[in-house]
């Protein structure tokens, strides 16, 4: 794998691979995991055009732990701000003989425009485009099942909320239905589910109480009120009201139900604080698994050796 710009039509055994080095990189106790020289004299640009606060941080403190050099260019205060282009930029950042960028960029197509128009020898990753792929929070959400949850021939997953507008879902959905997962569900009102959703290899519901039930994950979305100019939806209270994960509504899935979200969340929006915070919340475990899996990605792009435990 030269970049990482989307988990669609990569093979089943490249993702466990990859869950697989990450486990590598988990640690055993609370401690940080120790800095390893792997990729020492390899240089990281992070490149987020969008605001970020885990993708950014984790893979900043990834590659720092896999002693690389990080650069982390803050575009309000680049010369993207006097007109330079995209490719300019990019050309430029690339002429410092950077090994890695991580870009984040509000357009869908973003990652590839500039995989497409550099040299290969930088790798791309990915760190969200618009609405179209997440790959490495999808890989560190998996990670996050398999450790918690096992098997996923025998998982059924819910993915509830702005499934329109959301880059998670559709890599979550990718990796779920490529790792064998037993079923795949999404639930949302009609106006935040894409046309055709079901092409995708899910079960569409708009009711929580049916879509729910039995279902051993739920993964709540963000509402992405940012690409929503326009568009009819719910207000805050009527969506919580409906789709809002209270402790009433998790009560429809499997009693060993676990509880996830990307993040950031939004509390009393689409999750009470409650089941946030709760004892079956891996919304922090999803932060830490994070660091995990971004240090296996760029292991793995840049052809490092990764010592099993
Ligand atoms: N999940 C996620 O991408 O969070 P950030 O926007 O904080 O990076």
């Amino acid at each position: 794998l030269r970049h990482l710009l989307t988990l669609e039509g990569l093979p089943a055994d490249l993702l466990t691979h990859l869950l697989d080095t990450a486990e590598s990189f988990v640690p055993t106790n609370r401690q940080a995991v120790k800095k390893l020289p792997l990729l020492r004299g390899k240089t990281l640009i992070n490149l987020f055009f969008e605001n970020s606060t885990r993708t950014r941080a984790t893979f900043e403190l990834a590659a720092q732990r896999l002693s690389m050099d990080v650069l982390n260019l803050d575009i309000s205060t680049s010369s993207t701000a006097k007109g330079e282009t995209l490719k300019d930029t990019l050309k430029t950042l690339e002429a410092m003989h950077a090994d890695i960028f991580v870009v984040r960029h509000s357009d869908s197509g973003a990652a590839h425009f500039i995989a497409q128009h550099l040299t290969p020898d930088v790798a791309i990753i990915n760190a969200g485009d618009g609405r179209h792929a997440h790959p490495t929070q999808a890989l560190l959400d998996m990670l996050t099942l398999r450790r918690h949850k096992g098997d996923f021939n025998q998982l059924k997953v819910a993915i509830v909320g702005d499934i329109l507008h959301s880059r998670v879902a559709r890599s979550q959905i990718h990796a779920l239905n490529i790792l064998g997962a037993a079923e795949v569900r999404v639930i949302a009102p009609k106006t935040l589910l894409p046309v055709a959703i079901e092409d995708l290899g899910v079960r569409v519901f708009t009711r929580m109480a049916d879509g729910l039930k039995d279902v051993d994950a739920v993964i709540m979305l963000r509402l992405q009120k940012e690409r929503m100019q326009g568009a009819l939806l719910p207000s805050e209270q009527e969506f919580y009201r409906l789709y809002g994960l209270t402790s009433d509504k998790l009560a429809y899935a499997h009693p060993q139900a676990v509880v996830m979200h990307p993040g950031p969340i939004n509390r009393g929006v689409e999750i009470e604080s409650a089941v946030a915070d709760g004892e079956r919340s891996l919304i922090l475990p999803q932060v830490s698994y994070g660091l995990a899996v971004r240090m296996a990605v760029m292991s793995h792009l840049i052809g490092a050796q990764v010592p099993q435990p």
